[in-house]
């Protein structure tokens, strides 16, 4: 594994983007860096971390097409990789909101943003990049974020954690991992499952649903009205 350490950069996505357009870059190619002057986060957000204080990784994944239920299961296989990872530091209340962002109770410690390219040969490409929030404690201008150290009082040593979850996400990642387990424990670590949710749609309207399930296309099955629907990321968002 080839692991490239770096200070600030605008973008550790967009790095990993940029070196594989330029040259040819082995499988699980990880890039980390200590901060990031853009950022970015999913929906077009941008992703905000202090200085120093959180783990901020791409990893590089060549020919993407081992997954037996489609693209999804790569989301899927990494959100699991982050759950497992902070399980064995005994964090509680731990759960995954759909698509792939790992909250400890009602708040975010971290998120996820893969971003796929379609090779003329019709293999994919992906960068996966990961922002956990690790060591900082001053979440003022995102109240609805937390971190390990916030949860446990302590600091910890970034790198024990990120070497735990780079060997997760190699054995989550590998063409031999049992996807039908992890899609099964994805499924039951829901945040908000079969509990009574609001919604909002694109249209700025509200509706009250249940969350039952995430089809292999990636989307968020809904109980409405009695009825079950499908939505993905853009038609919907949970208000919690
Ligand atoms: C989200 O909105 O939840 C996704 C956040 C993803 C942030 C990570 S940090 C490393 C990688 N580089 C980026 O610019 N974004 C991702």
């Amino acid at each position: 594994m080839q692991i490239v350490k770096l200070d600030a950069i605008p973008s550790t996505n967009d790095f990993l983007k940029e070196m594989a357009r330029n040259q040819s870059v082995e499988n699980f190619t990880v890039v980390m860096a200590e901060s990031q002057t853009h950022g970015k986060g999913q929906r077009g957000a941008e992703w905000l971390s202090q200085d120093g204080k959180n783990l901020i990784i791409s990893v590089y994944i060549d020919r993407t097409s081992h997954f037996s239920h489609g693209i999804f299961s790569m989301n899927v296989a990494v959100a699991m990789a982050i759950f497992d990872t902070f399980s064995l530091l005994d964090i509680s209340d731990l759960s995954v909101k759909w698509p792939n962002d790992i909250m400890a109770g009602n708040k975010k410690m971290g998120g996820i943003l893969i971003e796929n390219s379609l090779r003329s040969d019709g293999t994919f490409t992906s960068v996966i990049g990961i922002g956990l929030n690790i060591n900082q404690t001053d979440f003022s201008a995102l109240p609805l974020a937390t971190s390990l150290s916030n949860l446990m009082g302590r600091d910890y040593d970034k790198s024990i954690i990120a070497e735990k979850l780079l060997s997760q996400l190699e054995s989550y990642l590998s063409p031999t991992a049992n996807q039908d387990q992890l899609w099964k424990d994805y499924r039951i670590n829901l945040f908000r499952l079969e509990v009574e949710s609001k919604f909002e749609l694109p249209d700025g309207t509200f509706f009250s649903g249940i969350i039952r399930d995430v089809d292999y296309q990636g989307r968020i099955i809904i109980e409405k009205d009695g009825r079950e629907e499908r939505f993905s990321l853009k038609e919907i968002k949970l208000i919690y």
